[in-house]
């Protein structure tokens, strides 16, 4: 059996790495910006993960959530506490676009709606209540129907009224920052009229943080620079960094009842442990921390001047979820800094290179990255 051909490879298999570096079979040394997608939050092969993920598989590595499971307590616990979000509860299961699943349905069983919100250019996940949010006819298929979800553009805040006041809305769901869209930051004060609408009109706030969340932005969560709180936050990505897990944060005005949600892999043993162990890793590293510093050397080395670099028309982001919007003479760039720099990076489109490294990046090899990047673009 071949494989379903649906990505397109580069010629490169990892089959090491250690904190940002990645080696491939044949023994090349790569620098890893890219974090997986946004996924490698605390470095690959961690010691402190490693162990911690192999001692509870040697332990038990899988129960079904019809027994008792402390881990799920310690992580639910440990999780509201680093997020500010200890008032709430958590659901877990194993992916992004599961979580917006769940986070879509809690909100529709609640308030007995069926409208969703949702911003152009969003990217929610790819299956079936995922997919319909997201902004991106050519991943939905005839039966993925929207014709419950609402488009607006983002920082659009008299189109969200005029959906909302309908009170035909369960929520209103939005990206801590837009990722695959390009990297576009939605502004504070639109995040703060959207939170009085959706209170004004008895609609949920779900902020969709699986990309811009879990410290990237240099606080837990990127819409906590607005200074709101959801009615559900949903996060996967770098929670477990790289083991398959995804959380839904629930406001405490939710009441869950039995049918609501429900999964067989989620929370499992060997999830959670991985969860917490980033979570220890995160908190003794001050990681968070580390993205804002390292964020802001990255802003700073492309503002030489206080203007954007040369190759660059604009520069998006926070922290350490950076959107390089590059010249049209400069495309194919991501490919040059790939096979002849050795950097991974991510992109959104031709003209947009993502930066999604790993927490954990120094400021040196953030250095190295700087020096690759003159190399390759001075004229
Ligand atoms: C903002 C956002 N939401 C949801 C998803 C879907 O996550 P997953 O691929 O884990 O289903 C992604 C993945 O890129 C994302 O960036």
């Amino acid at each position: 059996m071949d494989l379903f051909k649906v990505y397109k490879l580069w010629d490169i298999e990892p089959v090491r790495g250690l904190g940002t570096t990645l080696w491939d079979k044949d023994g090349n040394e790569y620098t890893d910006l890219y974090g997986g997608h946004a996924v490698i939050s605390v470095g690959h092969s961690h010691p402190h993960y490693v162990k911690m993920v192999s001692e509870q598989l040697a332990r038990l590595g899988f129960y079904s959530n019809a027994v008792q499971n402390s881990l799920q307590k310690d992580l639910a616990a440990r999780l509201g506490k680093i997020s500010g979000y200890d008032d709430y509860s958590l659901f877990l299961c194993n992916s992004g676009a599961e979580a917006n699943e769940n986070a879509m349905k809690a909100a529709s069983f609640h308030t007995g709606r069926a409208r969703m919100l949702a911003f152009d250019k969003a990217f929610h996940g790819r299956t079936s209540g995922a997919v319909a949010v997201t902004d991106n006819p050519k991943i939905r298929s005839p039966f993925n129907s929207c014709e419950n979800v609402t488009y607006v553009p983002l920082n659009d805040i008299e189109a969200v009224e005029k959906e909302l006041s309908s009170g035909l809305y369960a929520g209103v769901i939005i990206e801590g920052i837009q990722g695959i869209a390009g990297i576009y930051v939605p502004d504070d004060g639109f995040m703060r009229e959207l939170r009085r609408l959706c209170t004004k009109y008895g609609t949920l706030l779900i902020l969709d943080e699986i990309q811009s969340g879990y410290g990237r932005i240099g606080k837990f969560f990127a819409h906590q620079f607005s200074g709101i709180r959801a009615d559900i936050v949903t996060t996967a990505k770098g929670m477990a960094n790289g083991f398959p897990i995804g959380g839904v944060i629930i406001s405490p005005d939710i009441r869950p009842e039995y049918g609501m949600l429900g999964t067989t892999f989620g929370g499992n043993h060997l999830a959670c442990t991985a969860a917490l162990a980033v979570l220890d890793i995160m908190e003794n590293e001050h990681l968070i921390e580390n993205a804002e510093k390292t964020g802001e050397f990255f802003r700073s080395a492309f503002h030489p001047d206080g203007k954007p670099d040369p190759a660059l028309s604009e520069y998006r982001g926070k922290g350490l979820m950076i959107g390089l919007q590059i010249r049209p003479e400069f495309s194919g760039l991501r490919d040059r800094l790939l096979f002849e720099e050795h950097f991974f990076t991510g992109a959104a489109g031709p003209s947009v290179i993502r930066l999604l490294p790993s927490l954990t990046i120094s400021i040196d090899t953030a250095s190295a990255f700087m020096d690759s990047w003159h190399r390759l673009t001075k004229q």
